[in-house]
């Protein structure tokens, strides 16, 4: 594979660019650093491009000579986008957009494009299929929306095929500013766990298996978006439990008010995962946590 990663340098990005460097890939990252750190990345084997998506030059340039676009950055959560509402709609759908006309212009053959749970708004029937209503309720989960329009309409008259991948709540090393990596250095420092509200129910999903969905997205032909999830409810106080339990139970739980913009209760219907991308989730969607608390505890 001849392959782009933007976003390369970020969470799920570096993870991704690891194993492509691994396997022997010729790999590009795009990458503007807003959250990416240069640390997070192979001390070799990677082409580092600092850029920005909303530049369409930019992205031209470095999609000259690939066949396979990681379509990974963005400003990539809720309370970010709130934030700076101008900032995540530039990035995740002008961004998007260049990158859809920068694929297509170099001739690229597959297009794979990280989306998000949040498309979906808040769904009372779980697990929820691909086909749920698409019923965004924040500025982030319409960005995401918004793309993954683009995403279709390019593909279906564009030259390439293009994979959707809503992703769950991913974690793991790497991961900064959302709700695990917080609470295990509040609980490192005994400070008190804040959950606003109490009653979400997430599916959350070792980013090592989101890293394997995205390599499967990039061989196998998609018919349709795809979730990458566990299929399995996580109740967020037993989260907040688990996370005392593996760092000795110093910190309180504190309740405080809901926050009102996250979507609080999805579960992936994993079965078209299973089937078109073959990805069978853990039976237990936190076993990669007693190693991140270990490490960030060292
Ligand atoms: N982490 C999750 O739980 C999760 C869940 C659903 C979807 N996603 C999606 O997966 C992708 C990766 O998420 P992540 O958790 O690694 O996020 P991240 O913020 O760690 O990584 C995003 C990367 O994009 C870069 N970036 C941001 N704006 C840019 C711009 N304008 N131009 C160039 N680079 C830019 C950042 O510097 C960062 O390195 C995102 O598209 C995100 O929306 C993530």
């Amino acid at each position: 594979m001849r392959a782009l990663v933007t976003g390369g340098a970020g969470f799920l990005g570096s993870h991704l660019v690891d194993r492509l460097v691994g396997a022997g890939h010729d790999i590009t990252i795009l990458d503007n650093f807003r959250r990416g750190r240069h640390a997070f990345l192979p001390a070799q084997g990677v082409r580092v491009s600092e850029g920005d998506i909303r530049d369409y030059d930019a992205v031209a340039a470095v999609c000259a000579g690939v066949d396979t676009v990681f379509h990974l950055a963005a400003q990539s959560n809720v309370l970010g986008a709130m934030q700076d509402i101008d900032y995540s709609f530039t990035t995740n759908v002008v961004g998007t957009f260049n990158v859809l006309k920068a694929a297509t212009e170099a001739g690229c053959a597959k297009v794979i494009f990280s989306s998000s749970r949040e498309v979906y708004g808040e769904q009372s029937v779980l697990p929820v299929p691909e086909s749920a209503s698409l019923t965004a309720k924040n500025p982030y989960g319409a960005s995401k929306l918004a793309g993954e329009a683009y995403c279709r309409a390019w593909a279906s008259f564009g030259s390439f095929e293009c994979a959707v991948l809503r992703f769950g709540n991913l974690y793991g090393p790497r991961d900064t500013g959302r709700v695990i990596p917080l609470w295990i250095e509040r609980a490192l420092r005994g400070e008190p766990l804040q959950v606003f509200g109490g009653d979400q129910v997430l599916d959350f999903v070792p980013v090592s298996m989101a890293v394997d969905a995205l390599l499967a997205a990039a061989t196998r032909p998609l018919d349709g978006p795809v979730n990458v999830g566990t299929g399995l409810a996580t109740p967020i106080l037993a989260l907040a439990e688990r996370i005392r339990e593996l760092t000795s139970r110093r910190s309180e739980i504190q309740l405080l008010p809901a926050r009102g913009a996250e979507v609080v209760r999805f579960v992936a219907d994993t079965r078209r995962m299973r089937e078109a991308l073959g990805i069978v989730p853990p039976a237990d969607p936190l076993e990669a946590l007693p190693q991140l608390c270990a490490a960030f505890a060292a």
